[in-house]
C-alpha cells in the first residue's frame, strides 16, 4: 500500500520529522519563510495530510484546494490561523499541542515581566555602547517584582504556571478568566473583574488565546485604566493588544513599560514606531522556544497527524465537534 503523502510547511526538529517519514511520503518547505500562499496551495493539492505553523493562514480556500485532506496538525497550542469551521465542515480534525509548552512558555512570560521591571535590555544595551562610565546612584532604577500586585488576563494553563512563578516572589496575584480553577484558589489567586485588575496590577501579563472576544482586549480604554507604572506583558497573540493605543500609552506615560513576545503584524515592521521606544522591549515570538519543548512539540504534532492519517481520534484535537 503506497504511504499517505504529508506537507510540513516548515523544518521543524528533526524528531518529528523522522516520525512522519517512518510512516508517510513527506514533503517539506525548506525556506527560512513559510510558503508563500500559492506554494502551499499547490504543495498541499494532492496531500493527505498537512502540519503547519501558526505563520500558516490555512482557511476555507486553501482546504478547498486540497480535495484528499484528512487531517491538520498545527505545531502550536494556538490555532487562531486555521479555518476551524471550514475544517470541521469538511470533516478534518485539527490537531495542536497544548500542554508541552505551559513551563516553558510561562517561564518566559516571567522573564519578559522581570527584564521589563529591571530594565534589563535597556541596561545591556548601554552597557554594549560603552556608555558605562561608573556605578551610578540613580542609574537604570527599575521596579521591584517581589511584592508587586500581578494581574494575569486568562487563566489556563500558562496563567496558572505564571501565577505558580508569580507566588514564587511573593506577589498578590489577581486574574480574569471566565471559569475560576482550583489551581488559582491554591496559589491564592484572586478573581477580579478586567477594569479591576488593570486598575491595580503593577504587572498585566496576558494569556488569552487570540478570538473575536479578546481581540483588541487591551485597546485605549484598557490602558487608560492601567497605572503610569505598570508594566505591560504579552507572551499571547499581537491581535490582543491594540498596538496603536500602546504606542501612546508609552510615550505619553500612560503605562510605564511593555514587553512583547507577540506582535500584530509578525514579524513587526522594521521601522514600526514601538521599536524606537526604550520603554518597549520586543523579542520574536519566541515564548516556547526551549530545545526540550521545540522538541515535544514537533513530536506531538507528528503524533496527532499520525493518528488522522490512521483513522483514529486525535490525541489533542482542536475541534473534537467532528467526532460528534
Ligand atoms: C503557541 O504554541 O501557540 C505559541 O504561540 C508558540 O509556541
Amino acid at each position: 500500500m503506497s504511504k499517505p503523502t504529508v506537507f510540513v510547511t516548515r523544518l521543524i526538529p528533526e524528531k518529528g520529522l523522522d516520525m512522519l517519514r517512518e510512516q508517510c511520503a513527506v514533503t517539506v518547505w525548506e525556506d527560512e519563510l513559510p510558503p508563500p500562499r500559492d506554494a502551499l496551495l499547490r504543495e498541499i493539492a494532492g496531500a493527505d495530510g498537512l502540519l503547519c505553523l501558526l505563520t500558516d493562514p490555512v482557511d476555507a480556500g486553501v482546504i478547498d484546494a486540497a480535495p484528499k485532506l484528512r487531517v491538520i496538525s498545527q505545531m502550536a497550542v494556538g490555532f487562531d490561523n486555521i479555518d476551524i469551521p471550514a475544517a470541521t465542515g469538511r470533516g478534518i480534525p485539527v490537531g495542536h499541542t497544548p500542554g508541552v509548552l505551559t513551563g516553558t512558555t510561562a517561564d518566559f512570560a516571567f522573564a519578559l515581566l522581570m527584564a521589563a521591571a529591571r530594565r534589563i535590555s535597556e541596561a545591556e544595551r548601554f552597557a554594549r555602547a560603552g556608555r558605562w562610565k561608573t556605578w551610578g546612584p540613580t542609574l537604570f532604577m527599575g521596579q521591584d517584582v517581589h511584592g508587586a500586585t500581578l494581574g494575569i488576563v486568562g487563566m489556563g494553563r500558562i496563567g496558572q504556571a505564571m501565577a505558580r512563578r508569580a507566588r514564587g516572589f511573593d506577589m498578590r496575584i489577581l486574574y480574569t478568566d471566565p471559569s475560576e480553577p482550583d489551581a488559582a484558589r491554591d496559589v491564592g489567586a484572586v478573581r477580579v473583574a478586567l477594569d479591576d485588575l488593570l486598575a491595580e496590577s503593577d504587572f498585566v501579563s496576558l494569556h488569552v488565546p487570540l478570538t473575536a472576544d479578546t481581540e483588541r482586549l487591551i485597546d485605549r480604554r484598557a490602558l487608560a485604566r492601567m497605572k503610569p507604572t505598570a508594566i505591560l506583558v504579552n507572551t499571547a497573540r499581537g491581535p490582543v493588544v491594540d498596538q496603536a493605543a500602546l504606542y501612546d500609552a508609552l510615550v505619553s506615560g500612560q503605562i510605564a513599560y511593555a514587553a512583547l513576545d507577540v506582535t500584530d503584524p509578525e514579524p513587526i515592521a522594521p521601522d514600526d514606531p514601538l521599536l524606537s521606544l526604550d520603554n518597549c522591549l520586543v523579542v520574536p515570538h519566541i515564548a516556547s522556544s526551549s530545545v526540550a519543548t521545540r522538541t515535544r512539540m514537533a513530536v506531538m504534532a507528528a503524533e496527532n497527524l499520525i493518528a488522522g492519517l490512521n483513522g483514529d481520534r486525535l490525541p489533542h484535537c482542536a475541534n473534537p465537534q467532528v467526532y460528534a
